[in-house]
């Protein structure tokens, strides 16, 4: 076991280049390595076993290894692993869609598969931009620009890039990159506002900038209630609600990026639904096959679909489509995890559990190490009073959780929490205990 541990090791860091990971670092690290996954547990090489506190990335909705996703799989692996969406269909791609159709808000009636969530917002952007390329009156042709926001996520191709705002990720890529018009997404402690002013200013520079471009703007992109990367910067109803009005107000298609929200993550299937608003664009990856396998969705309202009808001499054609879209392996996990929801009532057992969650937050606010915490259903950002960035004081609390065998990782000084929605009552405690006790010993205090 301890050779065999060994060669995973050796060849890791001989072979394997690691994404958003300073390599240097890495290589003197004896890296933990995955083989197996059982319920919310991961398990190393070695046997040893961590609580999976993000969710594999935010993408694990109900347990690893979960019996009925493996037969929806086996049996899908039984009929065909992968044949092409181009100029042919596949009947669980069309199962799999008809059955999301029921769960995403109403005005949604129209689905384009592809397998991450870069891509999902990536092709969302390019269909708000061709749909006005192709209206009738040519003085909605104009109607080219976007709206994005500070410190937003959504992914890591150039378009994607493009609309995000986070500094760190994408100065370098700057030359290559289109620019948006960047609007603050309101942040109160870094304001030091109150979260009702700091989202007034937001949204007041949003409307002047709507009255005065609003005519060159094709659409807008946000990421509802929480802003993941940034930092799990949390938002209101009420914005999110306004920002949809404003938006329809001047004719802007608005793209709600569900990438790290959809799926329960909030307590409700989508945010949007959360917050009572429809979107024009809806994107969608991660938790969408329950964290299995690779697939996202960019769906849309049948208005937007209809703009790309026409003859082939007309150029209306939607041209994107990535090799393995609508992979059937996929959908079949993702029709799986739908009838999960359904069966284990997945939502209904998540609102005790993110009680549980909040009440045990609330400790954890109280320690001198933490600036802010902020929650959405089962997504909790825990901000910590960071102070020099060569502190790495996130990276220090999460090493300690990982070395208790609860697997955390950070963004910047802010620790998240994102477990699948199956945890139960007793690891929900534990990652809450073990949260705090890190926290409390890498202060000192
Ligand atoms: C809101 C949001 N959009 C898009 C993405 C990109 O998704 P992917 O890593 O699957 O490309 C992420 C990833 O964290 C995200 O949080």
């Amino acid at each position: 076991m301890v050779y065999l541990a060994l060669m995973w090791s050796t060849r890791d860091r001989q072979h394997i280049w690691h994404p958003f990971t300073q390599m240097k670092e890495w290589l003197k690290t004896d890296p933990i390595i995955i083989q197996k996954g059982r319920g919310n547990w991961l398990i190393d090489v070695n046997g040893k076993r961590y609580l999976d506190g993000v969710s594999s990335l935010w993408t694990n909705v109900h347990g690893h290894h979960h019996p009925k996703l493996n037969k929806a799989i086996r049996k899908q692996l039984h009929n065909i692993a992968h044949s092409t969406f181009l100029g042919l269909s596949n009947t669980i791609a069309i199962e799999f869609a008809h059955e999301l159709m029921k769960w995403v808000p109403q005005k949604l009636s129209r689905l384009f598969y592809s397998d991450n969530g870069s891509t999902a917002v990536e092709i969302g952007t390019k269909i708000a931009f061709q749909y006005w390329q192709q209206q009738g009156n040519p003085t909605l042709r104009s109607k080219t620009k976007f709206i994005a926001f500070s410190n937003a996520y959504h992914g890591d191709t150039l378009g994607s890039v493009s609309l995000g705002g986070m500094d760190l990720f994408h100065r370098i890529y700057d030359p290559l990159l289109f620019k948006p018009i960047r609007l603050p997404f309101p942040y109160p402690l870094q304001e030091k506002r109150s979260i009702e002013e700091s989202e007034l200013a937001a949204l007041s520079q949003l409307e002047t900038t709507l009255k005065l471009q609003g005519h060159e703007i094709a659409g807008l992109v946000i990421e509802p209630l929480m802003q993941g990367a940034a930092g799990m910067v949390h938002s209101s109803h009420s914005f999110l609600q306004q920002v949809r009005t404003l938006a329809h107000q001047y004719n802007v298609l608005l793209i709600v990026d569900e990438v790290a929200t959809g799926f329960g993550r909030t307590g409700a299937m989508f945010a949007c639904q959360k917050a009572g608003i429809e979107p024009d664009i809806l994107c969608l990856a991660k938790g969408i096959s329950g964290g299995y396998l690779p697939l996202a969705a960019t769906l849309t309202t049948e208005t937007i679909f209809e703009a790309f009808l026409g003859e082939h001499s007309d150029d209306k054609t939607f041209f994107h489509g990535h090799t393995y879209t609508a992979n059937p392996l996929a959908c079949a996990a993702g029709l799986a995890s739908l009838q999960i929801f359904k069966q284990e009532q997945t939502l209904d057992k998540l609102q005790p559990k993110i009680k549980q969650l909040q009440a045990g937050l609330i400790a954890i606010a109280q320690l001198k190490g933490v600036a802010e915490v902020r929650q959405e259903g089962f997504m909790v950002g825990i901000e910590l009073r960071g102070g020099d960035p060569a502190l790495r004081m996130g990276a220090r609390v999460c090493e300690a959780a990982i070395a208790k065998g609860v697997f955390l990782r950070p963004l910047g000084d802010v620790i998240v929490l994102m477990p699948p929605l199956s945890l139960s009552k007793k690891e929900l405690e534990l990652l809450l205990e073990t949260t705090k006790a890190c926290i409390i010993s890498s202060y000192g205090h």
